[in-house]
């Protein structure tokens, strides 16, 4: 089986390919612009793998690129990886993200469909959910309400069109799916999450002030009210999510299924920080500040949707990220 991993040596397309290939799917073409992320990735990628893998580098803004790219390739499925992430820039630059997210997306679609490839894995988030959404979030609750910013809308925006074109076409087999707060990388240490310019997510701010790159982390509240005042999310391992991906491949099937990637429960900021300085002997830097604007107190995923129909559960737990963090410091 071929398969094309857009966005494929980033965070999460770099630990699917490895998950890909050890569950025994190894015709990976990954096509990436290289915008945030690197080309010794596909090194690294075939090195944790055994396995050589193909490289394009590519824009999915470029329609002429992706034309060739199908018709050099005959691909059976598509995993969706490529796009823009940062929710702060998004509300600087919605045109960006919007043009990225939705219309390369729109291009990639159109170019699937004139190669006659209908199976595609998108990647979504549990901020379409959005601010109004009962907690724990579940599949069956409405999504496109009270998103707040630019980024979870492309994401919503994305949703509906696949809706839309496998309702429009017989044959398209669509697994669209919520990613929560994905953390950590393999345990090897050869790939991870490394973020061009200013990181926004705790984690990849965690590893910048563990390296001596920033002063200090600052901690955005410690007034919501959770058991300890920070804010709680469902941070899962980006090695169950990304063996989440492989489930959903063996379980694709007509039509469009939606299904939250989480492990199922909370996490708060303080216990992640606690984690990460137990394992590593050292304390970081840190400072309580003011919350930050557009953060939700808590969510976190109801997990049960994917354990029934695709057979996958997380495995990983906190410390396994903060260990396989640490060996990624390390290089
Ligand atoms: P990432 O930035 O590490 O990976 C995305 C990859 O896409 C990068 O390698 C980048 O170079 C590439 N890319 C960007 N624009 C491109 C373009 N126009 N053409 C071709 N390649 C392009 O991000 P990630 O964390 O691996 O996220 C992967 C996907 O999952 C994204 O769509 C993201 O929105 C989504 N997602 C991520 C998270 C998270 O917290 N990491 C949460 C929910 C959803
Ligand atoms: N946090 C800090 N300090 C920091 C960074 C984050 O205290 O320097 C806190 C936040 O306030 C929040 C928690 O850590 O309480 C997690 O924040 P992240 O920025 O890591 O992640 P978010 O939950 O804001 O959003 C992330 C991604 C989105 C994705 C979403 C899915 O940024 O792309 O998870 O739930 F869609």
């Amino acid at each position: 089986m071929k398969i094309l991993l857009t966005g494929g040596t980033g965070y999460i397309g770099s630990h699917t390919a490895v998950e890909l290939v050890a569950a025994g799917y190894d015709e990976i073409v990954i096509f990436d612009n290289l915008s945030n992320s690197k080309l010794d990735v596909v090194d690294k990628i075939a090195k944790i793998a055994g396995v050589t893998l193909e490289f394009v580098e590519g824009d999915i803004l470029d329609k002429a690129e992706l034309k060739k790219l199908f018709s050099d390739y005959k691909f059976d499925a598509v995993m969706h990886f490529a796009g823009l992430k940062a929710v702060g820039e998004s509300v600087e630059k919605p045109l960006q993200y919007y043009e990225t997210n939705v219309g390369g997306t729109v291009n990639l679609l159109e170019a699937m469909q004139a190669a006659g490839v209908r199976k595609i894995i998108f990647s979504s988030t549990a901020v379409v959910y959005g601010e109004h959404a009962k907690v724990p979030y579940r599949e069956t609750e409405p999504s496109g309400q009270g998103i707040t910013n630019p980024y979870g809308e492309t994401k919503h925006v994305v949703e509906e069109i696949l809706k839309d074109l496998a309702e429009s076409e017989p044959g398209w087999q669509v697994a669209i799916l919520r990613y929560f707060n994905p953390i950590g990388n393999h345990s090897s240490g050869l790939i991870g999450e490394d973020p061009n310019g200013i990181p926004n997510n705790l984690m990849p701010i965690v590893m910048k002030v563990a390296r001596g790159e920033m002063e200090e982390l600052l901690i955005f509240g410690d007034d919501y009210e959770t058991p300890d005042g920070s804010g709680v999310r469902d941070f899962i391992h980006v090695v169950d999510l990304a063996r989440g991906h492989v489930a959903a491949l063996k379980h694709l099937h007509e039509g469009v299924q939606i299904y939250n990637l989480g492990i199922g429960e909370g996490r708060s900021v303080f216990e992640v920080i606690e984690s990460y300085e137990r394992l590593s002997g050292r304390e970081l830097p840190k400072r309580v500040v003011a919350r930050r604007p557009g953060d939700l107190a808590a969510y976190w995923a109801a997990a049960d949707l994917a354990a029934e129909k695709l057979n996958w559960k997380t495995e990983l737990v906190l410390d396994d990220a903060m260990r396989d963090t640490l060996a990624f410091l390390k290089g």
